[in-house]
């Protein structure tokens, strides 16, 4: 059957026109539409999932021009196990990333993918990551199968014809095949949400040296939205290290102190470890004269401007949060994101069609259905929502969103904050004593599980918050950043480490954390400006109980020194847990990082039994 094109209408640029027929030839599809990322466009396929079951239409009065989708149980979350960077050399993909021979992982997608399109349409979606024009800004081109992405991608990124506009006939993309791998057979029903059910046939795939992306089987967030953690994470943090610049798991965060003066810093947590409150932190009570922005809440792209400082883009144009546990308490700004014009992925509905889920903040509905499609009520015994259930929200729509969040040219960054979800021995907030150290405490950073890590459990390492987002050798990604410290002329910012999970004997978070994390922000923008005290502790720089604005907090000094006090013997387990984990990165990893390494064992050798912040003081 000849397939319907409309492509030469569409763009000049035979490098494109090329790949979607070499594609399209493989995968077989019944129909291709070149999306333009019109409003007509996405309407077209809203209503279209609505009439095949994907979609159900939420309450207008509700949740205006709002939907609701529920995956296969199969498909819930990203599938680190199934994720590869093949790059050439297995070296290059380093200890941390699944890798595959490139010729025999080409011969098995081309296997996948042959005919996997059989009885459905193909989407061409040109993107643009970051605002179109940008010279910090990539373009895309995804193809896919599915047109829950499509209505994604649209919300997402820069999206459609705008796009070939700036790609032009010669401009540069990074080919992004997509395909839910799961073909029709003439006369066959679909269901709601098609995919590859078989774990083990699922495959998210990137060759670094050509900028390949391929991904088979799952249709769910970084899986299948390859703009976000496939292009701009995996992809980009290869060019970027070849072109000394930074891709970043971090949200970008525009902090106004009450004379007006703008300080920019962004922040890498770890999946689910609370960027996106971080990004949208309303300050509390008594900061009323502070002004918090956001400019993203999960991917930077970071270059080196001619002046030295480092500017920062948001490469994406929405928001992919989590959704239980975010309410109009925990992340107000969140909530007023996707009030409307939002697609929400595996939450309850409720019978009035809204959306509920488990943190939601307000009473459970008496009935709804369950991500599952099932009856549900507040006493069944399961949760109504599934944990890694989201909410995709125009970035635009967030009442806090900072002025110059789509400047072409980027936000100056002051201040690199890192933190991961760990219950003990680390301090609430400390600053690097210099680059290096900085790069130290990134790099040995640490977290709990989050659902995409199948069969983790407890505590792993998660350098930068980039473990699963790497596209090249972990050790030499953290020489990328050594090096970055040795450029002339650079303004390097202050590197901070954060930890809002710390628990006291009772098994409780001792910081209230949310919207009071605005006082440690306040410390480190201060510290940034030489403005505020710090005392010397073996983890770094730190803050005294009066160097933290706490007026108004309820927050006692005793309950200061249960998150901020050190244990020399957990300090030197620590350092012995880096000994072990540099090791898997044998000749690679920096010398300057093992040199931090033994440095941080002298100064914790020197420290009391238990350091305490009053005590050095
Ligand atoms: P991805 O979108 O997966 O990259 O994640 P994210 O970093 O945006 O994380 P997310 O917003 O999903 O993290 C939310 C989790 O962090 C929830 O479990 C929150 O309860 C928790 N959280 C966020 N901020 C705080 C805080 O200040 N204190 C405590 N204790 N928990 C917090
Ligand atoms: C993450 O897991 O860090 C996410 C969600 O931001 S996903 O887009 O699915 O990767
Ligand atoms: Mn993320």
């Amino acid at each position: 059957m000849a397939i319907t094109h409309d492509s030469k209408n569409r763009t000049s640029n035979t490098k494109l026109l090329n790949w979607v027929d070499e594609i399209a030839a493989l995968v077989q599809p019944d129909r291709i539409v070149w999306c333009d990322g019109s409003e007509e466009e996405y309407q077209r396929l809203c209503d279209e999932m609505v009439a095949s079951g994907t979609f159900t239409k939420l309450n207008p009065e509700k949740r205006p021009n709002s939907y609701l989708a529920r995956s296969h149980p199969s498909d819930v979350a990203r599938v680190e196990d199934r994720t590869f960077i093949c790059s050439l050399n297995k070296e290059d993909a380093g200890p941390t990333n699944n890798w595959a021979p490139p010729d025999e992982m080409r011969a098995q997608l081309k296997g996948l993918m042959n005919g996997c399109m059989k009885g459905r349409t193909l989407y061409v979606i040109p993107f643009s990551m970051g605002p179109i024009g940008s010279p910090i800004a990539q373009i895309g081109i995804e193809i896919t199968d599915s047109p829950y992405v499509v209505t994604n991608m649209k919300i997402m990124t820069r999206m459609g014809t705008k796009v070939l506009e700036a790609l032009g006939s010669n401009g540069f993309f990074v080919p992004c095949v997509h395909s839910v791998g799961a073909p029709l057979a003439p006369g066959q029903k679909d269901v709601p949400w098609p995919c590859e059910p078989d774990i083990g046939r699922k495959a998210i795939v990137h060759f670094p040296e050509t900028r390949e992306i391929w991904s088979y089987g799952s249709g769910y967030g970084g899986n299948a939205l390859l703009g976000k953690k496939c292009l701009a994470l995996r992809i980009a943090s290869s060019m970027a290290r070849d072109e000394g610049w930074l891709a970043e798991h971090m949200l970008i965060l525009g902090l106004e102190n009450p004379k007006g003066e703008k300080t920019y810093v962004a922040a890498a947590f770890p999946s689910a470890c609370g960027k996106t409150n971080l990004a949208m932190i309303v300050p509390p009570k008594g900061f009323g004269n502070w002004k918090a922005l956001t400019v993203g809440d999960d991917i930077a792209w970071i270059k080196p401007a001619a002046d030295g400082t480092l500017r920062a883009i948001n490469p994406e144009a929405g928001f992919f949060g989590v959704a239980p546990g975010t309410s109009y308490d925990s992340n107000p700004m969140a909530m007023e994101s996707c009030k409307e014009n939002s697609i929400f992925t595996n939450v309850v509905l409720t019978d009035d069609g809204d959306v509920w889920w488990e943190g939601m903040g307000v009473e459970p509905p008496a009935h709804g259905i369950d991500w599952q499609g099932n009856d549900w009520t507040p006493d069944c015994g399961r949760v109504g929502a599934h944990a890694n259930s989201r909410f995709t929200a125009p970035a635009a729509q967030c009442p806090t969103i900072d002025p110059a969040w789509e400047d072409p040219a980027g936000v100056p960054i002051s201040a690199f904050i890192f933190g991961g979800r760990l219950s003990k021995t680390f301090p609430l907030v400390y600053q690097a004593f210099d680059w290096n150290h900085g790069v130290f405490m990134a790099a040995t950073m640490g977290s709990e599980a989050t659902a995409a890590a199948i069969g983790v459990t407890g505590i792993r390492r998660d350098p930068f918050a980039m473990l699963p987002f790497c596209g090249y050798n972990m050790a030499s990604y953290w020489g990328h950043w050594i090096n970055m410290g040795k450029k002339p002329g650079l303004k390097l910012p202050q590197i901070f480490r954060t930890n809002w999970f710390r628990k006291g004997p009772d098994g409780k978070f001792v910081w209230p954390g949310y919207g009071q994390n605005m006082r440690v922000l306040k410390w480190i923008v201060e510290r940034v400006n030489g403005q505020v005290g710090a005392v010397e502790s073996s983890f770094g720089l730190m803050p005294r109980y009066e160097d933290l604005d706490l007026e108004g907090l309820d927050f006692s000094k005793a309950q200061f020194e249960t998150i901020t006090s050190i244990s020399r013997a957990d300090a030197l387990s620590e350092i012995e847990e880096i000994k072990d984990f540099f090791a898997k990165f044998g000749a690679q990893l920096p010398p300057e990082l093992e040199k931090q390494r033994q440095e941080f064992g002298k100064r914790a050798e020197k420290a009391p039994e238990v350091w305490s912040v009053a005590e050095a003081a």
